[in-house]
């Protein structure tokens, strides 16, 4: 074989936490509104919810969304978002210059998550807002009854605090793009001391710092080591945000995407780490890639070019299998940065720039890359394992040279272990055998594919279903050794149980 990959239940790098599954809804075009939430439509409920949406949602696996932005957020007014709807205000949301109504909020999003079973992941607006407004969304979302705010929540119809958890400490401020966009030492200090705040109100709140809004920003680096310096003891985590796309047509750089996630997660766990020893710290600052995914961006016109539109449609991409095959190695990337990857969450949940569509009238689908995301959500459970790996490698325009397959394996203990494979070579298969003696016993295996005799197959509202998984032969060669083969440009799940 080609290749050959050795699993041993002793060789670990740690515990996948299961919000390494989050997603994200934007206020932005068609996600909130016509995504999740779209009154009248024949597929939504009394309350507005778009019931086909939400069932994707479970299904998709999905653990936590982080609400309600992305750059929306750094120009909202949460305040504007609860309450009867008809005394809600209209605005203008600069990020994305659209109309806001306000007919969907907090509330509405945290009584969503739970039925969607998700935790909510709130980021707060920290560009053209600060500490007291950061408070009071705290005390309204999570205090008892009592005081002003929480009594808000209780006269608008939530007696039980919210109970939110996570809170990402503003968005992508390093981008020149953000409204309220500030220095690493404006933000930073910011952070610190909206985080001591929050923290005193609720101690139970877990905060993320904003990190660089991608790797190849002039700022990444010295970003995250001024931002941690300032706040290091108050934050919880630092996050990082990643889009990919093919650049002058280069499959080959493209199928190795995960690659440059797995140099931009080191570089910052680097810089964490540098600020903890310097600063004589004992506890680690973990990671929380809060937006990641695949996204073509020269079909965005750019912010100027819209035109205050309520629930415009944008970045609507419709992905292929190719791109399935990468958010596949993305994942398998997240996997194996288990032990400081704490969290994660693929952008965007509906119709931007995601795994479910929504079209009015017709019932929700899943895109392409809906099925990798589905299947690692479903089975890359418990301990995530180191597997030795021999391959050959392959030489790309982007990434220098790379092993011809990306692997991540986990094992619950219990018997359950899963594989994920990627098969980087556009146009060749590869034969590959796996040693599992040191998993247990294996009573069955079986290989789940994404690949497609038309690497550009898409599924579409009239075709839903065109490009689904499919299941493969596993040959056994004795009893802790399986061989399968990955077709070209190919995603791969082996489950054994
Ligand atoms: O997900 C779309 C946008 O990408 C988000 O609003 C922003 O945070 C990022 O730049």
């Amino acid at each position: 074989s080609d290749v050959r990959v050795v699993l041993d239940s002793r060789f670990t790098i740690g515990e996948v936490d299961r919000r390494l599954f989050g997603s994200f809804v934007e206020h932005m075009g068609r996600c909130v509104y016509g995504g999740i939430y779209e009154p009248g439509d024949p597929l939504a409920d009394e309350t507005g919810v778009r019931k086909d949406v939400l069932a994707l949602t479970e299904e998709l696996g999905v653990t936590a969304v982080r609400y309600p932005g992305g750059n929306f957020v750094s120009n909202y007014r949460w305040e504007d978002g609860v309450g009867p709807r008809e005394h809600r205000p209209v605005r203008r949301d600069l990020a994305w210059r659209s109309i806001e109504t306000n007919q969907f909020g907090l509330d509405e999003f945290v009584d969503w998550a739970r039925r969607a079973h998700v935790e909510p992941m709130m980021a707060i607006n920290l560009g053209t807002r600060g500490v007291a407004e950061a408070l009071d969304l705290l005390e309204y979302a999570n205090s008892a009854p009592g005081t002003a705010l929480a009594d808000l929540r209780v006269a608008h119809g939530h007696r039980d605090p919210h109970d939110v958890r996570l809170w990402c400490l503003g968005n992508e401020m390093d981008g020149p793009w953000q409204m309220g966009h500030k220095t690493a030492d404006e933000y930073g200090r910011l952070a610190q001391e909206t985080g001591r705040a929050m923290k005193r109100l609720d101690p139970t709140v877990e905060l993320v710092a904003c990190g660089s809004s991608n790797a190849e920003m002039p700022t990444f680096g010295s970003w995250e080591a001024t931002v941690l310096r300032h706040c290091y003891d108050v934050v919880d985590y630092v996050s990082l945000h990643a889009y990919y796309e093919p650049h002058d047509d280069d499959v080959r750089s493209f199928l190795a995407s995960g690659a440059s996630m797995d140099r931009f997660i080191d570089g910052v766990v680097a810089t964490a780490d540098h600020v903890r020893v310097a600063q004589k710290h004992s506890k680690r600052i973990n990671l929380s890639f809060d937006e990641w995914n695949v996204w073509y961006q020269g079909d965005f016109p750019g912010e100027d070019a819209l035109d205050w539109e309520v629930a415009p449609r944008l970045i609507e991409n419709a992905f292929t299998v190719t791109d399935a095959v990468v958010v596949g190695g993305l994942l398998i990337s997240l996997l194996n940065h288990s032990d400081r990857v704490s969290m994660a969450c693929q952008a965007q949940l509906v119709n931007i720039i995601a795994p479910i569509r929504a079209e009015s009238g017709r019932p929700a689908w899943r895109q392409t890359v809906f099925h990798p995301f589905a299947g690692t959500a479903a089975n890359a459970r418990g301990t995530a394992l180191r597997a030795a790996v021999e391959a050959p490698t392959t030489v790309t325009a982007e990434h220098g040279t790379v092993p011809v397959v990306d692997v991540a394996a986990t094992t619950t203990g219990d018997g359950r272990s899963a594989v994920f494979l990627v098969n980087r070579r556009p146009d060749e298969p590869i034969s590959v055998e796996l040693e599992l003696a040191h998993l247990g016993a294996i009573a069955a295996a079986e290989h789940t594919v994404i690949s497609d005799a038309d690497p550009q197959a898409r599924n579409t509202v009239d075709e839903p279903d065109r490009v689904v998984p499919t299941t493969r032969e596993v040959t056994r060669l004795d009893a802790g050794r399986l061989a399968v083969t990955l077709p070209p440009a190919s995603w791969n799940m082996i489950t054994v149980t």
